[in-house]
């Protein structure tokens, strides 16, 4: 029977393929207290082998960004939308993140952060129920339910497609910024009643 101890989930077998495809559930890393929660789309091939989420050259990209903004990456929480990796790496299906929306939500109870940012069209999408344009909406902020309460959104460009292309590494470092900017000034309590 699966289950999630605070923010650890064992056990869940709901998505045959990636039970299939994964070696382990890769859980959400960080501070269960940090003010910035970074959703990424799911665990890749290193991720899977380590167990913990964006420690490939995508996470290198964030670590570098986060560090320039004047944060560590033991400042933040990592986490994925669907925390089992895909054969071949292909996008999650919409069944696999229904499945693992729920750990997803409590994550996101649990922690209460100043600011989501979600790395990528998947988890952008994901959390804001509409289709998105990563990069003409990177660095916005959109207020969105999710598990039932008000929480604030960043748009961000996933890290890997910075790797090519010098003016999407220069959106996402300044969305990080941004981000940081959100963690300093209060979080949740700046929003008022929503
Ligand atoms: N890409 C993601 O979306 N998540 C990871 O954990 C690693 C790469």
């Amino acid at each position: 029977m699966d289950h999630m101890d605070d923010l650890t989930v064992t056990g869940c077998e709901r998505c045959p393929e990636l039970v299939a495809s994964r070696s382990r559930i890769v859980d959400g890393v960080g501070p269960a207290d940090a003010d910035l929660l970074f959703v990424g789309e799911a665990p890749g091939e290193q991720e899977d082998s380590d167990g913990e989420p964006f420690v490939g050259r995508s996470g290198d990209v964030l670590d570098d960004a986060l560090r320039d903004a004047g944060l560590a990456r033991a400042d933040v929480r990592i986490t994925n939308c669907v925390r089992c990796r895909p054969p071949e790496n292909r996008d999650p299906r919409s069944e696999e993140l229904e499945n693992c929306r729920g750990y997803l939500e409590r994550e996101i109870a649990l922690l209460d952060p100043a600011a989501i940012v979600t790395l990528g069209k998947v988890p952008g999408e994901h959390l804001l129920g509409r289709d998105v344009a990563v990069t003409s909406e990177a660095g916005s902020i959109e207020e969105v339910k999710i598990g039932g309460a008000r929480r604030r959104v960043l748009v961000c460009v996933h890290p890997a497609a910075t790797l090519y292309d010098r003016s999407q590494r220069d959106t996402f470092e300044e969305t990080i910024r941004q981000a940081a900017d959100l963690a300093g000034d209060g979080g949740q309590a700046e929003l008022g009643d929503f």
